[in-house]
């Protein structure tokens, strides 16, 4: 995703008008995404407390998160690079497989679990159903331009979130436990405080530290 050229012409997205996200293709085959930062909704992403910047930044400091924190939750998040197409810098992120708007991974703890806890700690203010993939089996989250959300912050969905909180199973897991404590340990938040701005990392940090203390994940729209 870093490398390989792109081969073809952009294929139209299905919200073409919003932050311009266009469908590329890669030599190796594998279908990508790219959002420039030219193509930020500047009203719209100030609205959300964002800048005309942090989108693309945020989509790819989310899937940096994903990997640091390792399994489940690199196996549930769309991986993201920052990377040049046209001219223009965006975010590339890889195509994710199956389907929108399946309500089906909220009631699947299996999935569910794992994306409300990322989803609490990211501080993702736009999770809805457009904004994830479900294959039957695979869950795969996707739209990560409006999360490392500042406190009071608005929130558009929190579909994972509600759901885990709605099913009575907000408790942390002993794994969740760990990564937190895993990230809270390291003074550069496994690396994220150089990628994010000072009051976003601190409020990553806060949100990790409130989380621990509750032993529980936050609710929808704590930031
Ligand atoms: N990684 C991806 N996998 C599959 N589809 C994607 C991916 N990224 C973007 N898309 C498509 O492009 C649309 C817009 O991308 P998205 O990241 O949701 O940005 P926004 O909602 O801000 O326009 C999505 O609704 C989806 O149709
Ligand atoms: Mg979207």
């Amino acid at each position: 995703m870093l490398d390989e050229a792109f081969v073809g012409l952009p294929a139209p997205t299905t919200s073409p008008g919003v932050n311009a996200t266009k469908q590329l293709e890669l030599a190796g085959g594998a279908i990508v995404f790219h959002k420039p930062f030219s193509g930020v909704h500047v009203a719209n992403a100030i609205a959300y407390g964002q800048t005309d910047e942090t989108p693309p930044l945020h989509e790819a400091v989310s899937w940096r998160l994903a990997v640091a924190l390792g399994p489940p939750w690199d196996e549930i998040v769309v991986p993201c690079v920052l990377r040049e197409y046209a001219g223009e810098d965006g975010s590339l992120s890889l195509r994710a497989i199956g389907w929108p708007r399946d309500t089906a991974p909220t009631l699947n703890p299996t999935c569910c679990l794992p994306a409300a806890f990322f989803d609490s700690l990211i501080a993702q203010q736009d999770r809805h159903d457009g904004n994830w993939r479900w294959d039957g089996n695979q869950l795969t989250l996707i739209d990560h331009g409006y999360t490392f959300a500042l406190p009071r912050a608005i929130l558009n969905y929190s579909d994972f979130v509600a759901a885990r909180h709605g099913h009575g199973a907000a408790n942390l897991l002993t794994e969740e436990r760990d990564a937190l404590t895993r990230l809270l340990s390291d003074s550069d938040l496994l690396g994220m405080a150089r990628f994010l701005l000072p009051d976003r990392a601190q409020a990553l940090a806060d949100r990790a530290q409130l989380m621990l203390q509750r032993g529980e994940v936050l609710r929808p729209g704590e930031f």
